[in-house]
């Protein structure tokens, strides 16, 4: 389940929870830590009169549904498990439409290609609803006046169109065309019920649909989970909750999972699973002990180092080969926590999920990554994107994401050294405003090389335009590339030296540069034209090899890709190799 902030998330699966509990006869509902099983007999028995009506057979054994409290623990789950979030409710407010954390959403889902279905929530909202005794859309709207159904429709139109800019296409759930490509819209309410059916029943048509070889499971395999969170238990002390997504765990298995100093061995002393919600709510105690537990679950797990353990990273159950699991934990971690000497950015986060999540929107916005770790940002690595600035310096960059506010000494440290620190808990926050940053950067970066480096240009002498041959020597040209400017020397294609630009004149009047395709008028002294200079002779700026250097790598981006082949021109002309 995800989606914007109040969107209706929790309140949907309290309610498919709660219709679950309503309707139940066999089976169980757990609900826990974020994690709600709903085994398959009980969506059979909601969903019964739909299942026939769109041709579905229930083969799954039912569904785990798994809430987010944000978008983090959605791509936790997500890149570790696998399989765990294998389709997603994105639940989006009738009355508001696509939010911030929507859009994320839609980004996640799109990064991974995860499966889903809209829950358009809150339809209870809508001016003139009338709420009906039953958990079905359809059977509702039957009940509904023209009016509220116009205004539903003008709302889900809406929602198309927005989802057709992600590239997405969409469809109330009972007006789809092509189920191949199109995206279910679910018209529901988690206050009065209704929608909820055919929520349930799509979700599981959806899950066998692209699901049934993947969800088959390996019961015989060691267990593979991943972790949710740590928390402290009264009389338990320290465990960590997470969600086995394959085979099975036991009291007294050795398992391994992801700490900040590395993989760390440790043993099940006691597994729990949540009891059941009913029973839940006659005692206090919310967990049970059990001797062993068989994916797909959600479990509590005591043992040694508990503490240590990270959200959003695997933990496993140790086959025969130790090693070979504890090498696995380490390339997981190492994927998205990891430190080099590379010319990139660093980004900082609060979970492993985070640090996932902004390393996949870096690379696809083609932004290298130098280093990528959990925890708060640090005077070191301050030092390590100032490092980073000589090189490049739009990549002296440190994201912070969902970590605590960097401290004031710190931010301090990073102006002196031209570290640009990006805070912000919406990730795609932080894409922009590093997109926003670098373009006014360079804008900045243009104006001042422009007024310390020689630009890069090509001109050629126009013939008979000599005005004067010397003190000083005046002469048409046109600027065949680049920016001509005043104050620049001047060379020929030789190499040899003209002389500096004193002036530059169209009709008459002063100007300090001319671009591309203009003519002028230009003064040099110290040389006499017919001598020196000659008609339809093609000269060139020329460029010291400092700056040349300067141009090719820091510079580079104010260069037009002719610009950049007129500079490799006048490097050769120079003579310059070593770069
Ligand atoms: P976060 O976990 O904070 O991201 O929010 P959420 O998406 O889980 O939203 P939640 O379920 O906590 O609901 C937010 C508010 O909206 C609560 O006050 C709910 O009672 C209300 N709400 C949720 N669904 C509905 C609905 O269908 N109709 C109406 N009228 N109110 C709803
Ligand atoms: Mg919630």
């Amino acid at each position: 389940m995800l989606g914007h902030v109040d969107h209706g998330k929790t309140s949907l699966l309290d309610k498919i929870r709660s219709s679950s509990i309503a309707s139940r006869e066999s089976g169980k509902i757990t609900q826990h830590i974020g994690a709600s099983e709903i085994p398959s007999p009980i969506i059979k028995k909601i969903c019964a009169p739909l299942l026939s009506k769109f041709h579905i057979k229930l083969v799954i054994p039912g569904l785990l549904f798994v809430d987010t409290p944000g978008h983090e623990a959605f791509t936790n789950l997500r890149r570790r498990g696998g399989s765990i979030a294998d389709i997603a409710v994105l639940v989006i407010d009738i009355t508001q439409g696509i939010q911030a954390q929507t859009r994320e959403a839609i980004q996640i889902l799109k990064e991974y290609k995860t499966p889903f279905v809209v829950a358009a929530n809150k339809i209870d909202l809508l001016q003139g609803w009338n709420p009906q005794n039953t958990n079905s859309f359809l059977e509702s709207i039957k009940s509904q006046s023209n009016k509220v159904e116009e205004e539903l429709d003008q709302k889900i139109y809406k929602m198309v169109a927005d989802l057709y800019a992600y590239g997405f296409s969409a469809e109330r759930f009972d007006r789809i065309s092509d189920p191949q490509k199109q995206i279910n819209i679910v018209p529901v309410s988690a206050k009065t019920g209704e929608g909820i059916a055919e929520l349930l029943t799509i979700m599981a048509g959806l899950a066998q649909r692209f699901l049934e070889q993947n969800l088959e499971l390996h019961k015989s395999a060691t267990g593979r989970s991943v972790v949710l969170e740590m928390r402290e238990e009264k009389g338990i002390g320290k465990t960590i909750d997470a969600i086995l997504y394959d085979g099975t765990i036991k009291q007294g298995d050795k398992i391994v999972f992801a700490t900040l100093d590395g993989p760390k061995f440790s043993r099940v002393k006691i597994l729990f699973r949540p009891l059941p919600l009913q029973e839940m709510m006659d005692k206090k105690k919310k967990f049970k002990e059990v001797e062993k537990v068989t994916a797909a679950a959600a479990i509590k797990i005591a043992c040694e180092n508990a503490e240590e353990a990270l959200p959003g990273s695997p933990l496993l159950v140790v086959g025969n080969d130790e090693k070979q699991f504890y090498d696995e934990v380490e390339k997981d971690i190492a994927k998205v926590m990891f430190n080099s000497e590379q010319t990139g950015i660093i980004i900082k986060g609060d979970t492993i999920g985070s640090l996932e999540a902004v390393l996949k929107m870096s690379s696809s916005a083609h932004i290298p990554v130098r280093k990528a770790f959990v925890g708060a940002v640090s005077k070191q690595d301050v030092a390590e994107a100032a490092s980073v600035e000589e090189k490049d310096p739009f990549l002296a960059v440190i994201f912070a994401f969902n970590v605590p506010p960097v401290a004031e000494t710190i931010k301090e440290e990073a102006k002196k050294n031209k570290v640009k620190i990006i805070e912000s808990s919406v990730i795609y926050k932080l894409f922009e405003d590093y997109e926003e940053w670098a373009k006014k950067k360079k804008e900045l970066e243009k104006q001042k090389m422009l007024s310390n480096l020689t630009f890069p240009v090509e001109i050629e002498v126009i013939p008979n335009t000599c005005f004067r041959k010397n003190n000083p020597c005046i002469f048409g040209v046109r600027v065949v590339c680049g920016l001509l400017r005043k104050g620049i020397s001047l060379m020929n294609e030789e190499g040899i030296s003209i002389g500096v630009v004193k002036d530059i004149q169209i009709n008459g009047e002063s100007v300090a540069e001319v671009k591309k395709g203009g003519e002028a008028a230009i003064s040099i002294s110290g040389i006499t034209f017919g001598k020196q200079v000659f008609e339809n002779e093609h000269l060139y700026s020329d460029i010291s090899r400092e700056q040349t250097q300067l141009l090719l790598s820091k510079y580079n981006f104010a260069l037009s890709e002719e610009e950049k082949e007129l500079l490799k021109k006048i490097k050769k002309i120079k003579g310059y190799t070593i770069f």
